[in-house]
């Protein structure tokens, strides 16, 4: 496995990725961990991230000498690779005159291990305020630039490479085949981790860990929490108990028929709970976004804890928390600002005396998806848009009642089950309606109206952290719009989001 160690970088999660389209398994640890955590099973290979410093700065992350210590073979980049000449050079590296971001053409000097097979020249993307002035005399330098003159380097004797551009951005053109040769050619790595081998390994580990205890997992409709059901399911069968709450606040049919899937196609012990009436009381004139998750998530802690009350076998829970979610807790970085309080059932909170199961925290996004899909999950649950925790309440924009739901949950089922039929669901990442509070004045027949706007959002994007508006088609627009106002009472206008996040955000609230 390789072990990237984090000097802050905007982009270490993107190397992790990158390594891990090789099928081989890492992990990203602060620049500080201390190493010897890992003596019964090292890593065959080092990689140190990017960061946000000067190397020269006061307080600015150190090299962990130790990684000298296992003659494992190192990859240093931008930071990485400063950090590495300024520790045999103090003073080596500094403030370059000119800057640079952006794309760069890189010129190979050298075209074996590291490069092997990459051509002569080709475009890295670069983002750095400092180069290095001195190189130490056991590196040489196997890649420049115009204006980097040290843009790649080996050690003479070890191996040990560093580079000042990103090889981990799609940018870099040939950015992955670097890091296929780091990793298959100079650490040996064979790619054997799959979601196959996964599978077989977390469910052991479940078993290990559970015995025979109980588990109680909810249920939210989206793959993750599916995902993590259906493992644990494979592990200890009806030791499971799912619940899948009603907030009132679904889709039209959403909770039938995921239901429906849970029973039937998956067979997970699954217990349906309607709590939409307490949900939309305790919403009941609550006009403020954030106080509304709150209410929200709460309430689905109440709903929960109820649920279980009655039954103290329950001795763990199992939920969907995610590898990001768990790189961020354990960066050295502070946690960003909250945007948006996100609930999940990650917040459960901790009386209720119930240790994790957090079978796939350390897996992203589209390998759960993969996960699932080896699993036998229908393609219907797996490529199915994100679907917010707090779902229609936040996208029913002001306070929430029944009425304005409805009209929600039609205009809703109209852009979805269009964008389906015109085989435009998969092209975008995520598509919403929200049901705004402005009232405008319209015309039907003879008659004056004076009803709500619907805004359609379609967004492109990879992670959901930016997104651009998705460019459907005009014609594809006009056809929902007309059927909008047309088929749902109380809507009279139709518009369409062309914001990016961003500044924008995807949900409205
Ligand atoms: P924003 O609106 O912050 O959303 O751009 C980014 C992605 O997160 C989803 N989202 C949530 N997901 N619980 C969730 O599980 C939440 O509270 C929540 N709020 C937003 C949003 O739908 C989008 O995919």
């Amino acid at each position: 496995w390789i072990l990237i160690l984090d000097f802050g970088s905007q982009y270490t999660q993107l190397i992790a990725r990158r390594v891990r389209e090789f099928n081989v398994y890492c992990e990203i640890h602060p620049f500080n961990k201390d190493l010897n955590d890992f003596n019964g099973n090292r890593p065959a290979g080092i990689i140190l991230s990017g960061g946000p410093s000067s190397v020269n700065d006061n307080g600015a992350p150190e090299l962990n000498t130790d990684i000298f210590n296992w003659d494992t073979p190192i990859l240093g980049i931008c930071y990485g690779l400063q950090i590495l000449a300024h520790n045999e050079i103090p003073g080596s590296v500094e403030k370059a005159e000119r800057r640079e971001f952006g794309r760069s053409d890189l010129i190979i000097d050298d075209r074996s291990d590291l490069f092997k097979e990459i051509p002569e020249e080709s475009v890295v993307w670069m983002s750095h305020g400092d180069h290095i002035k001195e190189l130490p005399a056991q590196y040489e330098i196997i890649g420049h630039t115009d204006n980097a003159k040290v843009a790649a380097v080996r050690h003479v004797d070890k191996q040990i490479f560093g580079v000042q551009f990103h090889p981990e951005v799609v940018h870099t053109v040939y950015g992955k085949q670097i890091l296929g040769n780091f990793v298959s050619n100079i650490c040996n790595l064979e790619g054997s981790w799959t979601a196959k081998s996964f599978i077989e390994s977390t469910i052991t580990e479940i078993r290990e860990k559970v015995g025979d205890d109980r588990v109680v997992c909810g249920l939210s409709g989206g793959v993750d929490s599916t995902v993590v059901a259906t493992l644990v399911h494979e592990a200890i069968g009806d030791q499971l108990q799912c619940i899948f709450v009603d907030n009132g606040l679904l889709r039209k049919n959403e909770f039938q028929n995921v239901l429906d899937i849970y029973e039937d196609k998956l067979h997970l012990p699954v217990k349906g709970i309607d709590a939409s009436e307490q949900f939309l009381e305790n919403l009941e004139g609550v006009f403020d976004p954030e106080k509304k998750r709150k209410i929200i998530g709460n309430t689905f802690i109440d709903v929960f804890d109820e649920a279980i009350s009655h039954d103290d076998t329950f001795k763990y829970l199992a939920q969907g928390t995610l590898y990001p979610d768990v790189i961020e807790s354990i960066s050295f970085k502070g946690p960003s600002a909250t945007i948006k309080s996100h609930h999940n059932v990650g917040g459960l909170p901790e009386e209720m005396n119930l240790d994790l199961v957090e079978p796939v925290r350390e897996l992203f996004k589209d390998e759960v998806r993969n996960v699932g899909r080896e699993l036998g999950i229908p393609d219907e649950f797996i490529k199915r848009h994100p679907f917010p925790g707090p779902g229609l309440g936040i996208r029913v924009i002001s306070d929430v009642d029944k009425t304005k739901l409805n009209m929600l949950r039609e205009a809703d089922d109209i852009f979805i089950s269009e964008l389906r039929k015109q085989d435009l669901y998969d092209e975008v990442w995520q598509a919403l309606v929200a049901l705004l509070p402005v009232q405008t004045v319209g015309v039907m027949g003879d008659e004056r109206t004076y009803e709500y706007t619907a805004a359609l959002r379609a967004v492109t994007s990879v992670d959901g952290m930016t997104a651009d508006w998705a460019h459907l088609p005009h014609p594809f627009l006009s056809h929902v719009s007309n059927r909008i106002i047309n088929e749902v009472p109380g809507i009279n206008r139709v518009v369409y989001d062309v914001s990016s996040k961003p500044p924008s955000t995807i949900e409205w609230e």
